[in-house]
């Protein structure tokens, strides 16, 4: 079930986005968060790190699941989630390397792939953020990608691969093809997801995750089974709704 919440910037669009987080961080003890990389939640980062600063909520026994890790770069590579999550969030709350989990996309992928799910699969993810490719993705499942699909290797769109040139000097040749991934069916077991999304590029995947058929051609549209999807849109991600 989805609960739309539109709102008028990028700053308001955050602040909501917080909002159903604290209430996690409010109610569940050390409950295990799973998180997102990319443009659409960096400002709830801004605001969970302003919140640790400001009342000292503490991050030491809360365990953390990244979404996804491109296939091929070092984890130390300025565009690696991993570097990205540090740079975003764990540098600047309480937050021990050790409860930090991000799938690996390097060595025996398929052997990682297998650990990573294994690893999830011992944890109720409480409250699962995720953004939206302008393809419909969630994670890195690309149109197409089965609803039973969990932690796997995906080939990325040349649609995928274009939106995140801009990360890598505007170069797609240097966007990696493939990524490790969470599958449909791992992100399907978080509890509640808080989903973000902004920019009139979204407005079409947007329509297709909530109003559109539910098809693996809109893999974002299998949330339409999840019993509580919060989507926080600004007017222009909204306005095909
Ligand atoms: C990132 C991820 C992707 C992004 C999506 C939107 O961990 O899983 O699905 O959420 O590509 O990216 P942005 O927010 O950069 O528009």
């Amino acid at each position: 079930m989805f609960k739309v919440i539109v709102k008028d910037n990028y700053d308001e669009v955050s602040a909501e986005a917080f909002k159903v987080m604290k209430e996690v961080l409010d109610t569940e003890e050390n409950p295990v968060l799973g998180l997102a990389t990319g443009s659409s939640p960096v400002g709830l980062y801004k605001e969970m790190i302003r919140d640790h600063k400001e009342t000292g909520r503490s991050y030491k026994n809360i365990l953390t699941f990244n979404l996804d890790e491109y296939v091929g770069l070092p984890r130390d590579h300025r565009e690696s989630y991993w570097t990205f999550m540090h740079q975003n969030l764990f540098n600047y709350i309480d937050i021990p390397d050790e409860n930090v989990h991000v799938p690996l996309g390097n060595g025996d992928i398929e052997e990682n792939c297998r650990a990573y799910e294994e690893e999830l699969k011992k944890h109720q993810v409480a409250i699962q953020v995720l953004g939206i490719g302008s393809d419909g993705h969630i994670a890195f499942n690309e149109p197409g990608c089965p609803f039973d699909s969990v932690t796997h290797e995906m080939p990325l769109t040349e649609q995928t691969r274009k939106d995140n040139a801009r990360f890598f000097d505007g170069d797609i040749n240097q966007v990696p093809v493939s990524a490790v991934t969470m599958g449909l069916a791992s992100i399907m077991r978080a509890k509640k997801i808080v989903l973000i999304a902004t920019g009139a590029n979204k407005a079409d995947a947007v329509y297709g995750m909530i109003k559109g058929e539910k098809t693996t051609d809109c893999p974002a549209s299998i949330l339409q089974d999840h019993p509580d999807v919060t989507v926080v849109l600004d007017q222009a991600a909204a306005a095909k709704l």
